[in-house]
């Protein structure tokens, strides 16, 4: 019999997680039909961290990707030189990025684990996250942000693509409040983030270097870009 005390913070962070979606069971059966019509599931990196490297601003090290997918992003980090930590809760995710990989003769060290589950302390160059914030129920945001800080270098940065607010109408998350999400005990897809909300949730940790809406990309460009997505980069202070 499950113990429904609530004892401390932690129990009620569980509770919280026991009433809403189970999420490795939800993308396990995500990434069960590869074939799919998932914009994602081409294998391009987003074109907001291709930018990220063209100008400069963030340098060939070691970079951290939670919630990889099938690791485009993670490849694309390698080819260019990083030394490559990637992590999902899916097994199916890490099974097809390990054979995009093997594909690609790039060395990435995926694992399968949850971020939450994450050690690393002052390890990492540069953390980057395409997609997963978005799914983080928000009792669990403020842990998800400690362990960025904490992974990062001083100096560090972090790169993010989540989805952007009012762009329901083209494929993007329906506009909801962290409340909302509670009462409906649903995110709907996804909770999309404005810049300022970004700017809140992050100001004890990090500066803002750069916020921006997604740029379209066609295949042909070999990067990933849909327009519903914000894409930023942020400086550990
Ligand atoms: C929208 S997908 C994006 C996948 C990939 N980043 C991409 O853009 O191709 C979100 C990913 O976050 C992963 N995820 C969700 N919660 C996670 C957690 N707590 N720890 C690690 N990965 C998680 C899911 O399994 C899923 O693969």
């Amino acid at each position: 019999m499950p113990n429904e005390l609530i004892r401390n913070t932690d129990d009620i962070l569980n509770m919280l997680d026991a009433l809403m979606r189970e999420p490795v069971l939800f993308w396990d059966k995500f990434y069960s039909d590869r074939s799919k019509k998932v914009p994602f599931f081409i294998n391009h990196p987003d074109e907001n961290l291709v930018s990220y490297l063209d100008s400069g601003h963030v340098q060939v090290g070691k970079v951290l990707e939670v919630g990889c997918g099938p690791g485009r992003n993670a490849i694309y980090l390698a080819q260019k030189g990083f030394t490559v930590d990637a992590v999902d809760i899916s097994e199916e995710a890490i099974r097809w990025a390990q054979d995009r990989v093997n594909e690609h003769n790039v060395d990435v060290n995926f694992q399968c684990i949850s971020l939450f589950e994450l050690q690393a302390v002052e390890e990492y160059d540069f953390v980057y996250d395409s997609g997963c914030l978005h799914h983080i129920w928000p009792h669990r945001r403020i842990e998800y942000i400690e362990m960025l800080n904490k992974a990062l270098k001083p100096g560090g940065y972090f790169g993010l693509s989540c989805f952007a607010p009012g762009f329901a109408e083209i494929g993007g998350a329906l506009d909801t409040t962290d409340w909302e999400v509670y009462r409906e005990r649903n995110m709907k897809g996804g909770q999309a983030y404005s810049e300022e909300q970004l700017k809140i949730l992050f100001q004890d940790y990090f500066d803002c270097v750069e916020y921006r809406v997604m740029t379209e990309c066609s295949e042909s460009e070999e990067k990933f870009g849909v327009p519903f997505l914000g894409t930023s980069l942020w400086r550990k202070k």
